[in-house]
């Protein structure tokens, strides 16, 4: 495999070690997501629910909660991974988190329990976006 193939793979299985770890006793809807930054790190998260419905929130939230902790600072791929037929592509307010640390080629991997199934760049998920650079200094 090469060495961006064996990337991709560590990514994947930091994901769906994450989902195991998924809180999601109402939606029964576990998702996992990991992030590698720029310098090389990965970090993972799981959504977490509540029973106050709007209170939850998602797994790409906690993997960036976990990255800021870290002080990393710079996404550079994520990797998400939900079960079902349909692709778990990240929600409307998870795009914008990983905006914030991200620029228009960083890659969005969206995988089910057997592996990647597509790739996009964030600006097919969130095109024209508004992010840090647009406030002023
Ligand atoms: N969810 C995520 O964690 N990430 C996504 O990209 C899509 C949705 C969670 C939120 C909620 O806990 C459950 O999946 C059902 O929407």
């Amino acid at each position: 495999m090469s060495k961006s193939g064996e990337r991709l793979a560590d990514l994947f299985d930091a994901a769906k070690a994450a989902q195991a770890n998924a809180y999601a006793p109402y939606s029964r809807f576990k998702v996992g997501a990991a992030l590698r930054t720029e310098g090389g790190a990965v970090f993972a998260g799981c959504n977490v629910e509540n029973a106050a419905y709007p209170e939850g929130w998602c797994a790409e939230t906690s993997a960036i909660a976990a990255m800021t902790l870290a002080a990393e600072r710079r996404i550079k791929e994520i990797c998400v991974i939900g079960d079902g037929e349909a692709l778990c592509t990240p929600c409307g307010g998870c795009r914008q988190r990983i905006r914030e640390f991200a620029d228009a080629r960083t890659l969005i991997h969206v995988a089910g329990p057997e592996g990647v199934r597509k790739t996009f760049r964030l600006s097919e998920l969130l095109p024209e976006s508004f992010g840090p650079g647009h406030l002023p200094a």
